[in-house]
């Protein structure tokens, strides 16, 4: 059996690459446009910042794992296509700024179609629009020249989180696999379903018709985000009753029906899907009419934006209702620990708001690159996908400052706002930064992982999200 996958990014890689450590038997060829990318793959410098990834990659690749840019040649041989192509919102024309942009898997699909010599499970890995598959599946059969080359069209929604991806493949939850109530359909479960069962659990591989599966996916991630913003709203009650939201949601999470993950009030959640998936399971809510239904899934971003905005406001109430030209030094500008991903990071919004009033952000991640802070910091939003982007909102760039370290960074500043949940920030020396920063010396924690008693022994002002002033 030979699998091709379109997409070498943050899903496609990582999954193949598991894949192919699991199925020794199985040629694996990971494709995509981009060459730069393929290369990096192909290197021991990965593309992508991921745990464990590099291990894995190592472990299979030249062996029955291969990157590569030759889409024709290794379409054509395949007998699964994984699909695994960015879907961003639409940032023009009707639908824009909700709907799911589908313009790169209309291209894999007619791709797809003028090189199969041969029938084909096409798998949609990307996350899409409910019915996408059968949108998909006129595109496959119309663009096809020989009648005889079928495509079976599965949906296989990942999962996986990042930072975690290596953990969340090797041992998933679930995996899900939709296809049709037909002998075809069947058959292509049953191929895709032994795939997976050569290292997960047979019971753990659910089945499920074509429109399930895709609408789960979206379900997932509005279920998953409406928590962070639930506990995100309780966050700005606690702090004006007294309530701990720690503790608040400590108490619910022991509920073994509430659970206790995903209650980690925050700075905002970003990431390159929980908004956009939201967004999108509204635009398909409003065009089938369902406009309450939307409006109620609408307020899972709305409040992540207040969220967002109260941290902002927070600071700059603080410091005297004024940073213009206080530095402010950002500790961390990743979306989440352990990536160095920043798509739709709340670090993006946070330092626009503070710039706005006058500071100067000097921001240090450990696994950020400063051309990519540069490159966020000037992209409007929705269009971080777009490999042109206009510099329109370039009058941020001039105050910004990245620091080569977080001592680098908090040298002279004002303030500190942790912004990233990165380990490593909680074992700094703040004593010794302290010296080193103007005083009054500020910490605001958007994540709250630091110890906020032995902050203001030290003599810092410390603001906690959700927790008594
Ligand atoms: P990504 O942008 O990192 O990767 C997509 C890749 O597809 C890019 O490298 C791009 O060059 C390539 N591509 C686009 N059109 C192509 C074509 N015609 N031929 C060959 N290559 C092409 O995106 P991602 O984060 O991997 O996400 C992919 C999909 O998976 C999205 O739908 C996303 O919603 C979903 N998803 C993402 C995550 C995540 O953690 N990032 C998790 C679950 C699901
Ligand atoms: C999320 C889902 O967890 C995955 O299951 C899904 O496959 C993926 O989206 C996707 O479709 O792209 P990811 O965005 O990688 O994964 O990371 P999460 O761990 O879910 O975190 C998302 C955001 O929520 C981050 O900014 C994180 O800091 C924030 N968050 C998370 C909180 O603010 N509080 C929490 O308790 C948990």
């Amino acid at each position: 059996m030979k699998i091709a996958c379109i997409g070498a990014g943050y899903v496609g890689g990582p999954t193949m690459a598991m894949i192919a450590l699991k199925c020794p038997h199985i040629e694996v060829v990971v494709l995509d446009i981009n060459e730069e990318r393929i290369n990096a793959w192909n290197s021991d410098t990965l593309p992508i910042y991921e745990p464990g990834l590099l291990e894995v990659v190592q472990a299979a690749r030249g062996r029955n794992l291969f990157f590569s840019t030759d889409t024709s040649k290794h379409i054509s041989e395949a007998d699964i296509v994984f699909v695994s192509v960015n879907t961003p919102t639409k940032t023009s024309g009707i639908g824009a700024g909700k709907a799911a942009d589908l313009t790169y898997w209309e291209g894999a699909a007619r791709m797809i179609a003028s090189n199969s010599k041969s029938s084909k499970i096409i798998v949609e890995k990307s996350t899409v629009p409910v019915k996408t598959a059968e949108a998909i599946g006129k595109v496959l059969s119309r663009n096809c020249s020989d009648p005889s080359v079928q495509f079976e069209i599965l949906s296989n929604p990942e999962f996986l989180a990042e930072g975690t991806a290596i953990q969340d493949l090797m041992k998933p939850d679930r995996v899900l696999i939709g296809g049709s109530d037909t002998p075809s359909g069947r058959a292509a479960i049953k191929a895709l379903k032994e795939v997976y069962e050569n290292w997960i659990p047979s019971e753990r591989v659910l089945t499920c018709n074509l429109w399930s599966a895709e609408l789960a996916k979206l379900t997932a991630n509005a279920f998953l985000a409406q928590r962070i913003s639930s506990i995100n709203a309780i966050s700005a009650l606690c702090e004006e009753t007294g309530a701990d939201v720690q503790q608040v949601a400590h108490a619910i999470g022991t509920d073994s029906r509430i659970g206790n993950k995903f209650l980690n009030a925050s700075v905002g959640f970003g990431g390159s899907c929980f908004q956009k998936d939201i967004l999108n399971l509204c635009y398909v809510c409003e065009t089938v009419g369902l406009k309450e239904v939307a409006e109620y899934w609408y307020q899972v971003v709305s409040m992540n934006d207040h969220q967002k905005n109260r941290f902002v406001e927070r600071v700059i109430g603080s410091m005297f209702n004024s940073v213009k030209n206080k530095k402010v030094a950002i500790f961390g500008f990743a979306f989440k620990k352990d990536t160095g991903d920043t798509r739709e990071t709340p670090a993006i919004d946070v330092c626009k708001g503070l710039i706005q009033d006058g500071a100067i952000c000097a921001i240090y991640d450990p696994e950020v690159s400063p051309e990519m802070i540069f490159r966020d910091m000037s992209t409007p939003k929705f269009e971080w996908d777009k490999p042109n982007y206009t510099k329109s909102a370039s009058r941020f760039l001039e105050n910004v400052l990245i620091g080569s370290s977080a001592e680098d960074a908090v040298k002279g500043a004002h303030a500190i706002c942790v912004l990233t949940e990165w380990d490593r920030f909680k074992d700094y020396d703040y004593k010794a930064m302290y010296e080193q920063m103007s005083k009054p010396a500020f910490v605001f924690d958007g994540r709250n992982i630091l110890d906020h008693d032995k902050l203001r022994e030290i003599g810092f002002i410390v603001y906690a999200l959700g927790k008594p002033l």
